[in-house]
């Protein structure tokens, strides 16, 4: 089996048996955010405690790739520490699923969910943070994403 083989069955795997999907009710924070072009949306809660993410999962509906990124992603945040997460890049998730070089029109199904998962760490940490040019490059660098 190729690596490329590998790669397609671990995406469909994902697709099918998503991990870490769900809601968390009590959450520390949410956010939602959909891609206008095909219309997919996901929402990722968030459990805090410590400076940590405790808890983390994600819900909506995607493609293929949104769905099995949006797995990863979570499989990679939860754990982490704010300053850990922050420093995730888009590439932590291309490179589990070997979508490094994913055609331009792919890459928003794949990095979906990082960018809602930058927006909810910036919407958490404006009520919790004072430096406001702290917040401002992490909006930057969840606008930027794609
Ligand atoms: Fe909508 Fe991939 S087609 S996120």
């Amino acid at each position: 089996m190729s690596n490329a083989d590998i790669y397609h069955e671990m995406i469909v795997d994902y697709s099918r048996n998503p991990v870490n999907y769900g809601k968390i009710e009590d959450h520390d924070v949410t956010f939602h955010d959909s891609n206008p072009l095909c219309g997919d949306s996901i929402d990722i809660d968030l459990k805090i405690a410590d400076n940590k993410v405790t808890d983390i999962k994600f819900h909506g509906k995607g493609c293929a790739i949104c769905m099995a990124c949006s797995s990863v992603l979570t499989e990679i945040t939860k754990g982490k520490n704010l300053e850990e997460v922050r420093k995730i890049e888009k590439n932590d998730i291309l490179s589990e699923l070997g979508l490094e070089h994913l055609q331009a029109v792919r890459i928003k199904c794949a990095l979906l969910s990082l960018k809602v998962l930058k927006s909810a760490l910036y919407t958490y940490l404006a009520d919790h943070l004072d430096d406001s040019q702290d917040i401002d490059k992490l909006k930057e660098d969840a606008a930027s994403l794609y």
